[in-house]
């Protein structure tokens, strides 16, 4: 039997022998690109599903991977105990330290926070991160969240009705900024300073040396923002991990609560950037979709869901390990050991036994809440209400103050990111009407 190189071999054992049924990896394995001016991340999913549910691919790096294409096989890998998102505990060869990965693997995969843990460890990170983001806080958000969205919407009067503005860069970017900047408490006197780093760390066009300045610049207010909260900790998400951490009977150090503030920024901002885009874009371009929302007929969180669905802001999140070889009973799929396994959100969102005519943009569509945009299990995105707030209010009041605006350009010629992980759009012109 032929494994691909660098590929996770199996003890030799029945179900190893099985591994050999796969398309054989490394010459034969397609490399995940992600959205291409030929493909949308989806569309590289629905191809990835004609090969099965969990076809080997290869990221960069070299890393050979099973892209879950299957929505179901999606849901019960992400909940199932037998396999982990932790990479320093469940990959040979990155635990021992004998494999080297670098690039966007290495990124994700390389800071100890909620998302890079297991078990016991992921419970403790995570718990005051979702405690920190209840119904509570998001209902006590929602003042601030209507006012920075009238703030930006004001920014934007004065414009010509025949102007085109790019809605990323003047609408659906500074909105999440802000209510992340309030939500980690950052003092006035840092206010602008934050801002300006943590608005850096989207920037696309930005080479490595601006890259790496930004990202100095926001560990170093993170820092600080932390050695202040453990003097006193506040009523707000950093106060709230420092009293957890404090807690705890395994406290975590300056550099671990860091690591967390930094998971929910990177987390927490350019996915609502892309979902308020997305979700505009979806609505601008379907008139019949978008009188059914504001008619009233159909909730604006409906019209998210179904955006969410089509077109979900992460196509897919690096990385999980099987943590012991396993077969899924109900697909016949087999993991190795420590095999890299990710899951294909874009691509299960499109599965069109779970969803009928699946390209369609529906917001009346039954069903659609089950998809996986903020993911399943245990990981599940603890912001999804925050998040889909923010969203609600930034695209409803958009609308309200602009109901006569129209996309520029048609969808499909619409620059999206380059990436099999963020997914959205770079810019969206629009005349505001
Ligand atoms: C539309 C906006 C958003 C989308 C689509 C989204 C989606 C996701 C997804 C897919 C995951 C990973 C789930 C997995 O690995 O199984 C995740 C995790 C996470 N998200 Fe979100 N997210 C959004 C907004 C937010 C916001 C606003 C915050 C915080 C302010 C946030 C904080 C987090 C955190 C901390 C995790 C890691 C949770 C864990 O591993 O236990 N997200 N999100």
């Amino acid at each position: 039997m032929t494994l691909a190189p660098g590929h996770e071999t199996v003890d030799g054992t029945r179900e190893a022998e099985a591994l050999t049924d796969r398309p054989p990896p490394g010459g034969g394995c397609p490399y995940l690109r992600g959205a291409t001016a030929a493909q949308t991340n989806g569309q590289e999913g629905q191809r990835l599903g004609a090969l099965g549910p969990a076809p080997v691919v290869e990221l960069p790096g070299g890393v050979l991977a099973r892209a879950v294409v299957d929505p179901a096989l999606a849901e019960r890998l992400s909940v199932g105990p037998h396999v982990s998102r932790d990479a320093a505990r469940h990959w040979p060869g990155y635990r021992e330290g004998t494999r080297t990965v670098d690039g966007v693997i290495a990124q994700w995969i390389g800071t100890r926070n909620a998302l890079n843990s297991y078990g016991d460890d992921h419970r403790q990170l995570r718990s005051p991160i979702a405690a920190a983001l209840t119904r509570r806080r998001v209902e006590a958000m929602t003042p601030a969240i209507e006012s920075i969205v009238q703030d930006v919407l004001d920014g934007l009067e004065g414009i010509g009705t025949d102007q085109n503005i790019d809605l990323v860069q003047s609408y659906a970017l500074p909105i999440p900024h802000e209510v992340i900047t309030r939500l980690l408490g950052v003092p006035a006197e840092h206010l602008a300073d934050f801002s300006a780093a943590a608005a850096g760390l989207f920037d696309t066009s930005a080479g490595a040396e601006d890259m790496a300045r930004s990202m100095g610049a926001v560990l170093g207010l993170l820092d600080q923002l932390v050695a202040s909260a453990r003097a006193r900790p506040g009523d707000n998400l950093v106060g709230d991990l420092v009293r957890a951490a404090d807690a705890s009977e395994n406290p975590l150090s300056d550099t671990e609560l860091r690591d967390q503030l930094m998971l929910i920024i990177i987390a927490g901002t350019e996915t609502t950037v892309h979902a308020i885009g997305t979700l505009l874009v979806h609505l601008l371009a379907h008139p019949d979709q978008l009188a059914l929302v504001t008619s009233g007929q159909v909730p604006m969180e409906d019209a998210l869901t179904e955006s969410l669905r089509l077109r979900p802001p992460i196509a897919s999140v690096p990385l999980r390990f099987a943590v012991r070889q396993f077969r899924d009973a109900r697909t016949g799929e087999q993991f190795g050991e420590g095999e890299p396994i990710l899951i294909h959100l874009a691509g299960a969102n499109l599965d069109p036994g779970r969803y009928p005519e699946p390209e369609r943009f529906d917001v009346q569509r039954e069903g659609g809440s089950r998809s996986l945009a903020f993911g399943y299990g245990p990981h599940a995105c603890p912001g999804a209400a925050l998040a889909t707030r923010e969203i609600v209010i930034a695209v409803t009041r958009f609308l309200e103050r602009h109901p006569g605006a129209r996309l520029a350009l048609a969808p499909g010629l619409l620059e999206q990111t380059a990436s099999f992980i963020s997914n959205g759009y770079t810019s969206i012109a629009v005349e505001l009407g």
